[in-house]
């Protein structure tokens, strides 16, 4: 059986970019896992471009949600590469104004549920051998937006976990690595208002919101620099410079 690549929030943005640029990298030495939570429409079209991937539907939130791609996984082969790239950013609320609520919508998605994975994923890497890990951030882990709190918060947490599943995981074949996108073209920022995305733009050097191959290639990278574990790379055009 080949080993696994799995893609969390494959029917995302970033995510669809990841899993065909693996496929394309391993030139078809790894078979894709194409995970979705509710966009199987998304899913399976891209099943369709990737040879010998398969769709994974769950909600990560939930244990039921992780332990059924776990299981989904492990009846396909051996999983070698984890990218925790699933995630949400709202709801959108000033410090002052976050809801109980709000902490359990975020956190649940972009902390707790990576964090979850790495722990489960990670074993089943350890005991093979070896196994690659890559954590989706965001450059706002480090910087102030309003409307960002919790979002911040979640994405300072898991490149914090970045850093401690490496430094766990490294001396038993694992290695544990992040990216940090600045403002990429997907779903997630289609509805930013204009006003608000021409002072984004303003500092962002490079002048554009970057594409979602830009964030698969500096995933691949992760994948590809056997010495690289423990790392967080930006990638934002030069943002806040
Ligand atoms: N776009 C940016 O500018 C940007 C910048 C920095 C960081 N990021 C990070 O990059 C990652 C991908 O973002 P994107 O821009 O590609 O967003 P996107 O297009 O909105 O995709 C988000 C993905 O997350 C999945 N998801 C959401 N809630 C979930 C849950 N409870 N359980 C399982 N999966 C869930 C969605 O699944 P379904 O659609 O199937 O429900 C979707 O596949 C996120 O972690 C985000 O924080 C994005």
């Amino acid at each position: 059986m080949k080993d696994i690549a799995v893609v969390t929030g494959a029917s995302g943005g970033i995510g669809r970019a990841v899993a065909k640029a693996i496929h394309e990298k391993s030139e078809g030495e790894i078979r894709v896992c194409l995970h979705c939570r509710g966009n199987q429409k998304s899913a399976e079209a891209l099943r369709v471009e990737i040879p010998e991937s398969f769709v994974v539907s769950a909600d990560l939130s939930s244990a039921a949600g992780r332990e059924a791609l776990l299981d989904a996984v492990m009846k396909e082969g051996t999983p070698y590469i984890l990218v925790n790239n699933a995630g949400v950013d709202k709801p959108h609320e000033p410090a002052l104004q976050i809801e109980d609520a709000s902490f359990d919508a975020i956190i649940g998605v972009n902390l707790k549920s990576p964090a979850l994975l790495m722990r489960d994923f990670g074993k089943e890497m350890a005991a093979s051998g070896s196994g690659v890990i890559v954590n989706v951030s965001s450059v706002l882990a480090r910087t102030a937006l309003v409307g960002s709190a919790l979002y911040r918060a979640s994405k300072a947490a898991l490149e914090a976990l970045t850093k401690q599943f490496a430094a766990e995981l490294g001396p038993r074949g694992v290695r544990v690595n992040a990216v940090a996108p600045g403002f990429i073209q997907t779903p997630m920022t289609d509805s930013i208002a204009p006003e608000i995305k021409g002072k984004i733009l303003s500092q962002i050097a490079l002048g554009d919101f970057g594409a979602p191959e830009a964030v698969a290639q500096a995933v691949c990278h992760f994948i590809e620099n056997d010495y690289l574990n423990g790392a967080i790379l930006n990638v934002d055009g030069g943002m806040g410079l």
